[in-house]
């Protein structure tokens, strides 16, 4: 079956069909409000979006890169919680040296006891509390085939059947 012609809008009589005559353009946009209202609220969207970004974006941001400039200063005047492993020495001595002889040598004293900057600092300001054992050593030793055979683990449950651990080793000499 032949493709039936396309309609086409006859001008009006008397009319010269140019694209640019007045007629033509208010021909053209007749019936178009509906499309100016989106238009402004585009626009709207647009200014509150720039106003909105003004207002949040920090200063200096973008100054050297995708980063805030004075984020670096604030985070390098943080006080560390983390005392390190060398703090503990001055005042531990004994521990350390008992450490240093086991398998636990590796293991540095705040992965046990946690953050202890600020008593490091002043001891009189914070007195660590002791970790549990039954608690604290499983999270290292316990039974899983994840990890690799080499590194000693055990069940603790038919190990020490719920016993302490410290009730058989020393935390920081664990060999028996
Ligand atoms: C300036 C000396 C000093 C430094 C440094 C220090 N300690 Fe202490 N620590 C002490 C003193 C003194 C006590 C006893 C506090 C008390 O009994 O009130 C203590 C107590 C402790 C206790 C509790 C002992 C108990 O019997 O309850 C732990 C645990 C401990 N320190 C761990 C550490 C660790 C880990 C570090 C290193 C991050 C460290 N300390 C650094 C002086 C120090
Ligand atoms: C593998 C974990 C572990 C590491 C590493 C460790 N501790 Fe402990 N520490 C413990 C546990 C658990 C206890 C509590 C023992 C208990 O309940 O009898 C303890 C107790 C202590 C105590 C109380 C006194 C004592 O001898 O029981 C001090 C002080 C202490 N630790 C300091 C240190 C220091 C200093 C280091 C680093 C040189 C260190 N610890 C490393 C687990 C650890
Ligand atoms: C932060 C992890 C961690 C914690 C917590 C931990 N250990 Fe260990 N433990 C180790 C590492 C690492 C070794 C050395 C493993 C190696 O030599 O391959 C080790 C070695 C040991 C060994 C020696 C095993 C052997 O045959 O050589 C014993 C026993 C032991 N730990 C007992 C304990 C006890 C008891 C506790 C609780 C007081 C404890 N561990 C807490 C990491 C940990
Ligand atoms: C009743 C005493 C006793 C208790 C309680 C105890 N153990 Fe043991 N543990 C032993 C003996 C004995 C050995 C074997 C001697 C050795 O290899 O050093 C051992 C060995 C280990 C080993 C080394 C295993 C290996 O394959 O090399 C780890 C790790 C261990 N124990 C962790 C723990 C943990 C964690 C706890 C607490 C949940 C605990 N033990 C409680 C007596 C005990």
């Amino acid at each position: 079956m032949p493709r039936a012609k396309s309609p086409t809008i006859a001008a009006p009589a008397g009319v010269a069909c140019d694209l640019l005559s007045p007629h033509s353009v208010r021909q053209r946009f007749e019936g178009s409000a509906h499309l100016i209202r989106l238009a402004v609220v585009a626009a709207a969207f647009v200014v509150l979006f720039l106003l909105l970004r003004r207002a949040v974006v920090p200063a200096g941001f973008g100054q050297y890169g995708h980063f805030r400039p004075a984020a670096l200063k604030e985070i390098a005047a943080r006080e560390p919680v983390f005392a390190g492993r060398e703090a503990c020495a001055g005042c531990h001595d004994e521990i350390v040296q008992a450490k240093s002889k086991g398998p636990h040598a590796n293991v540095g004293c705040e992965a046990c006891h946690g953050a202890l900057g600020a008593h490091a600092n002043d001891p009189s300001a914070l007195k660590p509390t002791l970790p549990v054992a039954v608690h604290l050593c499983p999270t290292c030793h316990e039974a899983d085939a994840a990890k690799p055979k080499s590194f000693p683990q055990v069940v603790s449950l038919t190990h020490s059947g719920g016993a302490s651990c410290v009730d058989c080793h020393n935390a920081h000499q664990p060999k028996l």
